[in-house]
């Protein structure tokens, strides 16, 4: 396949008793260029899987591949990592003493460009990001939160990215520009045709950039389906229950979904068997017959099919 492929990787964090798994064996395709989607809820392990796709913690186990091959060997000397990786808060990936232009022409400083070249690439790149040339001379600390970001992007993409991952780039800005910056990522990606890999705590951002949408608890991949099958017709509780949280989504017809009330179980101490099955509205709590979730652990079923969920009970 084409694209990045992860297979049963493992993240975790710490030593002995205090060793957490962030993340817990995820299988994930994002195929050459799609837009995919990771939702769940806070601690479920999204950020610890970026950080281990862009090389920012070593995996305890798994693998991760590009086009077939170990991520790892694609590190080219004279090339920029292959997934860019762009942050919640820009001003992690912004110097704030350096200028917009000191900042991208860092970035671009592996293509060896003459002074003529930098400087075309560089209105080229704010362009992309639908900034104006006035940006370029100055600070951060001048721009406002949705252009800082506008500004981390084009970071990102100066490094020519086969894949983008993307960890909450809205959640930190005003209300008013988070739509224009997914419209912006959504256009970029139809223009210069990268991978990406969208991470949000909210399913209707997801749902409105990404064609297939992954949903993550506590360290697992719970399902994956095509964005608008997963709203239409999710399959497992979980989903279920997120969806049934996002009443701007339009499900008031679906009021019988349990929102999660119960609290999130400890991630060093997972439950046995379904890990969901303490909070789940339709598992053993639900119904005294369901005695398999608390002793079989339930499997997502195979990557070839498009829509999978991992419950002994999903609804068909
Ligand atoms: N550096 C770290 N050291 C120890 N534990 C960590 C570290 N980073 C994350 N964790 C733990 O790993 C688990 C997963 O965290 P992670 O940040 O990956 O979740 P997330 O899905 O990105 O959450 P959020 O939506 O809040 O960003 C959490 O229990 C968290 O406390
Ligand atoms: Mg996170």
């Amino acid at each position: 396949m084409k694209g990045l492929r992860l297979r049963d990787v493992v993240v975790g964090y710490g030593h002995g008793s205090s060793r957490l798994v962030a993340v817990d064996g995820v299988d994930l395709d994002v195929p050459e260029g799609q837009l995919v989607g990771l939702v769940g809820e806070s601690g479920s392990g999204k950020s610890s899987l970026a950080r281990a796709i862009v090389g920012l913690v070593n995996p305890l186990g798994g693998t991760i591949e590009l086009d077939g091959r170990p991520l790892s060997s694609h590190g080219e000397r004279k090339r920029p990592h292959p997934v860019q990786m762009v942050f919640q808060d820009p001003d992690s990936s912004l110097d704030p003493r350096m200028t917009v232009r000191e900042s991208l022409s860092e970035a671009l400083e592996w293509r060896k460009l003459g002074r003529a070249g930098l400087r075309a690439e560089i209105g080229r790149l704010l362009e992309l990001v639908q900034l104006g040339s006035d940006t370029a001379d100055r600070l951060p600390r001048a721009l406002s939160g949705g252009q800082r970001q506008r500004v981390a992007i084009a970071r990102a993409l100066a490094a020519e990215p086969r894949v983008l991952v993307a960890d909450e780039i809205t959640s930190a800005l005003d209300v008013s520009v988070q739509g224009a910056i997914l419209n912006l990522i959504k256009q970029l990606q139809g223009e210069l045709g990268f991978s990406m890999l969208l991470i949000s705590h909210n399913l209707a951002v997801v749902r409105y950039v990404c064609d297939v949408t992954a949903v993550m608890y506590l360290g697992r991949i719970v399902e994956v389906a095509a964005s608008e099958e997963l709203v239409r017709a999710p399959r497992h509780p979980y989903s279920r229950s997120l969806l049934g949280a996002l009443p701007q989504l339009g499900t008031s017809a679906r009021t019988e979904w349990l929102a999660l009330d119960a609290e999130a179980p400890d991630p060093k101490r997972p439950p046995a068997g379904c890990r969901f099955h303490p909070r789940c509205p339709v598992g053993p709590l639900a119904s005294s017959d369901r005695q398999l979730c608390l002793a079989e652990d339930p499997q997502p079923g195979s990557e070839e099919r498009p829509h999978r969920a991992a419950c002994h009970f999903a609804l068909d």
